[in-house]
């Protein structure tokens, strides 16, 4: 018998396939523009330098970026390139307005890309001044199984999956919630043709 679904944490938003197929691929597209002129790259932990499992880039006019002597910030330009970041893709800052009437509009977007092996810790977002606005993802490609938790690190955690399409939002009192990607499910979706999740995430920062 199938069980019932555990309800999800009071303001964890998830809209299970937003965006349908030909949807998807526009969006993969406009990321893919984007990534052309900022490409992935790998980040590194604070203070070890360990690399993170994920390669990112941003669009927008501040990214988040994290390396060795630095460590986690946010800045307007590319960390190897130098250059500004591109534009938030029009179709997300779409999104960002409908669902989000009274808020300002996004300022970053984080792009992570994961292969079949990669994952994310769990965390909390924590590095905007701006701790009131949502975060608001898109994922794309390969499903994956994301972990949520409460506002304290040991808090109890519930995880479910997330599928290409799917929107999901960190609002009220899940915005400083920890959360993190346990695992990608390799071959359950073909958008990305090699395989792997991308995860988009739009927020406010200041
Ligand atoms: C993140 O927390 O930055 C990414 C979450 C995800 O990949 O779904
Ligand atoms: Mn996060």
């Amino acid at each position: 018998m199938a069980r019932i679904p555990k309800p999800l944490p009071d303001g964890v938003l998830h809209w299970p396939g937003f965006y349908p197929r030909e949807a998807q691929e526009a969006l993969l597209a406009d990321i893919r523009a984007g990534v052309a002129n900022a490409p992935l790259f790998t980040p590194t932990m604070p203070r070890t330098g360990k690399p993170l499992s994920v390669r990112m880039t941003n669009f927008g006019t501040l990214g988040w970026v994290t390396d060795k002597d630095g460590g986690y910030r946010y800045q307007p330009r590319h960390p190897v390139t130098g250059e500004f970041w591109p534009p938030i893709p029009d179709e997300l800052l779409r999104l960002w307005r409908d669902l989000f009437l009274d808020e300002q509009p996004p300022q970053a977007c984080l792009v992570n890309f994961y292969t079949d092996d990669a994952k994310m810790g769990l965390h909390q977002d924590s590095d905007e001044t701006n701790r009131a606005a949502p975060v608001l993802s898109v994922s794309l490609g390969n499903a994956c199984l994301f972990r949520i938790g409460g506002n304290l690190r040991n808090d109890p955690t519930q995880s479910f999956r997330l599928e290409s399409g799917d929107v999901m939002a960190l609002t009220g009192p899940a915005r400083d919630a920890f959360h993190g990607v346990d695992r990608i499910y390799a071959d359950t979706n073909d958008l990305l043709k090699d395989g792997g999740r991308l995860n988009v995430t739009l927020r406010r920062v200041t």
